[in-house]
C-alpha cells in the first residue's frame, strides 16, 4: 500500500540537505550565453544557453501533490502502513514503541566551517529519534544538544506546527509540545540544530520525523470549539459594495454550518466557490446606511451542536465626502511631470470589504502600480503546472482600465517560493527557474513593462546570500535569469531589486560590483531598484544622493520600487513626511530616476502597519506625508 502523507509545515525535509550543499561549495558558475538578436520574434520557447540548457518542458520532478504540500517518503520508508493494528490500544498509555511503524532514522548533518581545530567535535544531540503519535495525543520532545566541552550548545529548530510549544526548560534543553489533531495525520519533519559553544559556526543538524496516526476510536481525540477568521473592522463610502469573506474554522478540521445573523436588506451570503470553509457577503451600501453597522455571524461546530462561536463585523458607512482631499491628486500632479508614481497592490483588492474606497484611491493618486504578492512564485505556481492567475490578471485589467504602468515583481526571489521549487533537486532548479520567468514573463509580456528580475541575491555584509538559486547554480543565475526574461520582453525595463542598498554601505557597494559585472558581460539589465523600506531614524540621505549618482553613471535607470517609512523611537507623522519629501526630491533631482513607488498606500494593509509606514491612515484619510508629496509634485 502506498501511504500519502501530508504536511501542514514548512519544509524542512531538505533543510539539511541544502545547507550541506552549499558547504561543500557551489562557487560562480559561467557567465556564457548567446547574444540577444534584437529582430527576432519571442519565441514561444526556448533556452537561454541552447549548448547547456535542456529542453524546459522537461518539467521539474513532482512530488505527488494531495490538497496540500506532500511529502513521498522512499517506498522502504514508509512503514508498514498496512499493518497498523490499532485495536484496543490504549491511547493514554501508547509506546510508539510497539506501533509497527518504522522509519529509516536519517543520518545527521554536520556543518563545519573553515579552521575548526581538530580537538572541537561537533555538538550532539542525546536521544533525539523519529516519533509515532496518535492524533489527540499530546508529544513532549526533549531537545537536549551535548557538546564535548561540557558546555551547553545553542539550539534552533525549523518551523514548528502553528499550535505546538517551545519550551525553555532553562538547563539547556527545551521541549517541543504539541498535541496534534485530525488535520495533522501524516508526517511532519523539523530540523533541529545545535550550535557549538565554542565555534558557532560549527552545528550539527538533525531532522527527525513525526508520524501522526489517527487512533480507532475518534472520540478520543479533544473537540475543540469552531472560531470564525477573517474579519477586520472596515469603512467604506455610502454606495460601495461591501465584501466580506467570511471563514469558519475548526482545529479538528470539520467545518459545521456558518450563518448570517442579521442580513442587511439586499445582502448576499454565498458559499465560495472553491473553498467549503469560507462564506461572502456582498452588500452594497446606501446613505439609509450612514453610521456603524453590526453584522453578526455564527459558526456550529460540526460535531457537538451546543458548541458555537459568534463574531461581529463592524462597518461604517461614510459619506464620500470624508475622503476627498483639497488641491490635486497626486496622480493629476505626477502626471503633469510625466514622471511614475506609484503603488504596490494589495493582493487581490477586490475581496477586501473596502475594496471600492481601495481601488479608487488607487486610481485617482498613482499611475503605476506593482504586484506586491500576486506574482510571486508561491501563489502563481504553488505546484508543478499548477498555474493561478486569477490575482494577476485582475489587477492587470484593473491597471489598464486606470491607465497604469504595471511593474512586475519578482521574478527570482528566494522567499515566498513553493516547497516543490525547494525541494528540487539543485540540477534541476536551473530549469525551473527559466521556465518559470518564461511563463510569467510571456503572459504578461504585453502588459507589463517593467519587472523586478532578480530581487535580493545579496548578503548585508555584500556576499552573495545563500539561497535555492545559489547554492543550486552559484551567481550564474543572476546573468541567466536576465537572459531569460529579456527572451520574452524585448523591450521591458529588467531591474536587480534590492534593499538597504540605497545608501554607500557594503551591501549596495556589492550590488554595484554586480551590475557592473553583468554591464560588461552584456547581460541585459537596463536598471536598479532600491527597496527603501525605511524608518523615521534614517537620516543619511546625503549617502543616498552620492549612491543614486554612482548607479546613474553607470548607465542604469534607477527606481525606488518598495517604499515606505515606519515610524519608530518616538517619531512623528511630521518626521515621517519630511523623509517622504526627501526621497522624492532625491528622485526628482537625479535624471536617472525613473519613479517612486511606495510600498502600498493605506497603513491599514502594510505589510509593516505596525509601524504605520504609508501615506493614508488605516481609515483612507490622508497622512502629513501625503500633503508634502503633493506640495513637492506641485513644485512648493
Ligand atoms: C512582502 C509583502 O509586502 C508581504 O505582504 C508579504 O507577506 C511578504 O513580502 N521585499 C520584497 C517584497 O521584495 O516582495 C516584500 O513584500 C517586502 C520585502
Amino acid at each position: 500500500m502506498t501511504m500519502t502523507f501530508v504536511s501542514r509545515l514548512q519544509p524542512s525535509l531538505l533543510t539539511g540537505l541544502t545547507l550541506a550543499l552549499l558547504l561543500t561549495g557551489c562557487g560562480g558558475g559561467s557567465n556564457s550565453g548567446a547574444p540577444v538578436d534584437d529582430d527576432m520574434d519571442p519565441p514561444v520557447e526556448a533556452p537561454v544557453e541552447p549548448d547547456e540548457t535542456p529542453p524546459l518542458d522537461d518539467t521539474p520532478e513532482a512530488p505527488v501533490m494531495d490538497d496540500g504540500p506532500t511529502i513521498n517518503l522512499p517506498e522502504t520508508d514508509q512503514g508498514g502502513g498496512d499493518d497498523i493494528d490499532l485495536d484496543n490500544v490504549d491511547l493514554d498509555n501508547v509506546d510508539p514503541e510497539t506501533l509497527p511503524i518504522t522509519l529509516t532514522p536519517l543520518p545527521a548533518v554536520t556543518l563545519s566551517p573553515e579552521g575548526i581545530s581538530s580537538d572541537n567535535q561537533p555538538p550532539y544531540f542525546d536521544d533525539l529519534t523519529d516519533q509515532v503519535i496518535f492524533a489527540g495525543q499530546e508529544m513532549n520532545l526533549v531537545l537536549a544538544p551535548k557538546d564535548s566541552s561540557g558546555q551547553v550548545p545553542g539550539l534552533f529548530t525549523s518551523a514548528l506546527p502553528p499550535e505546538a510549544q517551545y519550551i525553555d526548560n532553562f538547563n539547556g534543553t527545551r521541549t517541543i509540545r504539541w498535541r496534534p489533531l485530525q488535520p495533522d495525520v501524516g508526517i511532519i519533519s523539523i530540523t533541529v540544530t545545535a550550535i557549538d559553544p565554542v565555534v558557532p559556526l560549527y552545528r550539527i543538524e538533525k531532522t527527525i520525523r513525526i508520524q501522526i496516526v489517527m487512533p480507532e476510536d475518534e472520540s478520543t481525540i479533544p473537540n475543540l470549539p469552531p472560531a470564525i477568521n477573517g474579519i477586520e473592522d472596515s469603512v467604506v463610502r455610502s454606495g460601495d459594495t461591501v465584501v466580506l469573506l467570511v471563514r469558519a474554522v475548526d482545529p479538528n478540521g470539520t467545518v459545521g454550518p456558518l450563518d448570517a445573523l442579521n442580513l442587511p436588506p439586499g445582502a448576499t451570503f454565498t458559499q465560495h466557490p472553491e473553498e467549503d470553509d469560507i462564506k461572502i457577503l456582498r452588500w452594497t451600501t446606501t446613505p439609509g446606511d450612514f453610521g456603524v453597522n453590526e453584522l453578526r455571524f455564527r459558526t456550529t461546530d460540526a460535531i457537538d451542536a451546543s458548541m458555537k462561536a459568534d463574531k461581529s463585523f463592524f462597518v461604517r458607512v461614510a459619506d464620500p465626502s470624508e475622503f476627498d482631499i483639497p488641491g490635486e491628486r497626486l496622480r493629476a500632479l505626477a502626471d503633469a511631470r510625466s514622471f511614475k508614481f506609484g503603488y504596490a497592490s494589495v493582493l487581490r483588492w477586490y475581496n477586501m470589504p473596502d475594496a471600492d474606497l481601495y481601488a479608487a484611491t488607487a486610481a485617482q493618486d498613482f499611475n503605476i502600480v506593482t504586484t506586491e504578492n500576486s506574482l510571486k512564485w508561491g501563489l502563481v505556481n504553488p505546484l508543478p503546472e499548477q498555474y493561478r492567475w486569477d490575482a494577476a490578471d485582475e489587477l492587470v485589467r484593473f491597471a489598464k482600465q486606470n491607465d497604469m504602468v504595471i511593474h512586475g515583481h519578482p521574478l527570482v526571489w528566494h522567499r515566498q517560493l513553493p516547497q516543490w521549487v525547494q525541494k528540487l533537486k539543485p540540477e534541476d532548479r536551473r530549469n525551473a527557474m527559466l521556465k518559470f520567468i518564461r511563463e510569467v514573463v510571456n503572459r504578461y509580456n504585453n502588459d507589463i513593462q517593467i519587472w523586478d528580475v532578480v530581487n535580493e541575491a545579496l548578503e548585508e555584509d555584500g556576499s552573495f546570500r545563500q539561497s535555492t538559486w545559489f547554492d543550486a547554480m552559484g551567481s550564474s543565475y543572476i546573468a541567466s535569469a536576465f537572459k531569460q526574461a529579456r527572451l520574452y520582453s524585448r523591450n521591458g525595463e529588467l531591474l536587480y531589486n534590492d534593499y538597504d542598498v540605497a545608501w554607500e554601505n557594503a551591501k549596495s557597494d556589492a550590488m554595484y560590483s554586480l551590475v557592473q559585472s553583468l554591464r560588461a558581460s552584456d547581460t541585459p539589465i537596463n536598471g536598479v531598484g532600491f527597496q527603501m523600506h525605511l524608518t523615521t531614524a534614517f537620516t543619511d540621505y546625503d549617502s543616498v544622493e552620492r549612491n543614486f549618482q554612482r548607479f546613474a553613471d553607470l548607465g542604469l535607470d534607477i527606481y525606488i520600487t518598495e517604499l515606505d517609512i515606519g515610524i519608530v523611537d518616538g517619531g512623528s507623522e511630521q518626521q515621517q513626511a519630511e523623509a517622504y519629501r526627501k526621497v522624492l526630491s532625491l528622485c526628482l533631482n537625479q535624471p536617472a530616476c525613473q519613479a517612486y513607488q511606495i510600498w502600498g498606500f493605506t497603513d491599514r494593509y502594510s505589510w509593516r502597519k505596525e509601524t504605520s509606514p504609508l501615506i493614508f491612515t488605516n481609515s483612507y484619510q490622508p497622512k502629513p506625508a501625503w500633503f508634502a508629496l503633493q506640495s513637492l509634485l506641485q513644485g512648493d
